[in-house]
């Protein structure tokens, strides 16, 4: 058995009854037709975005695929595809590095490219789901690989099929995406907006961007190299209309973003409001500069994440009747 400690940003101590790190698609056939079809099968990327709840029984593979390149070009745009074992921020930089526009907004993400379509990565006013062409990905009952548009990942806020509907039922082993040579870079985001308003359009260059992102993810989110965490712990919830005019009478400086339907409420400020920014329970706290996030301040389980979760949960419904959905994965 392996130890999954090193292999989930929380550093929630776990095992995995056996681990496997496929680096080529034989080897991944290999090992999904070999395997005992009673026993569990877990996938894990770089752990990023997950909450081991205990030890993980049959097999856990972590697809170690890897190689980027660009696949085609036109006049305006390339195509770039990606193992599903690359981490995402080098993919990232190997794009900004040619001058390509698109994934910028997408800097210091944590994980690795074959999670990007499972959850949607989105962050500054972009998602994956914006510039992705094709996922390629390896039915877990037969090794048979399939390709999937963009329309057909049923992609929407921090979800795709891969989350959800074929949950446990593909390993995601490659994605395309789909860049531009030259184009305007989307600076519409409160932080970005702010430090390029007044610059000439040819500055506003992915580069510069990416550049910016990385400052301002470095001012607010965890190191989870340093303070171990898994990104934003639950999702901005949407309210209706009728219930964003409610609450922003009652709560004048509420934080929301209109959408098609409703409002997208900044699930942060509800849990600063309810007093849990920088508070901590037992091991585990919100953090000091974004309370959307959950850090281990050492030494936790994740029955002590569990339960700050349940205990920001009940705040934030006992003073605002909202309710918070967990945005990490929950395993066994
Ligand atoms: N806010 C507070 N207090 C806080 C945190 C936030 O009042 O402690 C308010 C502020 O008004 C702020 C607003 O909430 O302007 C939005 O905060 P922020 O820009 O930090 O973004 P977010 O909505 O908290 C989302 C994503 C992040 C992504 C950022 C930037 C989700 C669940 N999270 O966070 O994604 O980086 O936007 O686009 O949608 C992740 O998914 O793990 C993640 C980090």
């Amino acid at each position: 058995d392996a130890d999954l400690t090193p292999f989930n940003t929380l550093r929630l101590p776990a095992r995995a009854a056996a681990l496997a790190r496929p680096h080529t698609m034989d080897q991944l056939a290999t090992l999904l037709t070999g395997r005992d079809p009673r026993l569990p099968l877990q996938i894990l990327g770089e752990g990023s975005n997950l909450v081991l709840r205990g030890d993980l029984p049959g097999l856990t593979l972590i697809p170690a695929l890897d190689g980027m390149t660009c696949v085609r070009e036109d006049g305006r745009h390339v195509w770039v595809a990606a193992g599903a074992g690359v981490r995402w921020d080098d993919l990232v930089a190997w794009t900004v590095a040619r001058g390509w526009q698109g994934l910028e907004n997408l800097s210091l993400i944590p994980g690795n490219a074959g999670a990007a379509p499972f959850q949607n990565i989105g962050a500054y006013g972009v998602e994956l789901s914006q510039v992705l062409e094709q996922v390629t990905a390896m039915a877990v009952d037969t090794g048979v690989v399939h390709h999937f548009s963009a329309s057909e990942c049923d992609f929407a806020y921090r979800d795709s099929r891969f989350k959800s509907a074929d949950r446990g039922r593909y390993v995601i082993t490659g994605i395309e995406l789909r860049l531009n040579r030259q184009a305007a870079c989307n600076v519409e985001y409160g932080p970005l907006k702010a430090v390029f308003a007044n610059q000439p359009p040819e500055a506003i260059t992915p580069a510069a961007v990416r550049e910016r992102v990385i400052a301002v993810r470095q001012s607010k989110l965890p190191d989870p190299s340093v303070l171990p965490n898994a990104g934003s712990f639950f999702k901005n919830p949407v309210v209706s209309d009728a219930q964003h005019t409610a609450l922003s009478t009652r709560f004048p400086d509420l934080v929301a973003f209109p959408q098609p339907a409703g409002a997208k409420l900044a699930a942060g400020w509800l849990i600063e409001q309810a007093g849990w920014k920088g508070r901590r329970l037992g091991p585990v706290g919100m953090h000091s500069e974004q309370a959307l996030v959950l850090v281990n301040h050492g030494g936790a389980t994740s029955a002590d994440v569990l339960a700050l979760a349940a205990a920001v949960r009940d705040s934030v419904r006992t003073m605002f009747g909202v309710e918070l959905e967990q945005e990490p994965i929950l395993l066994p």
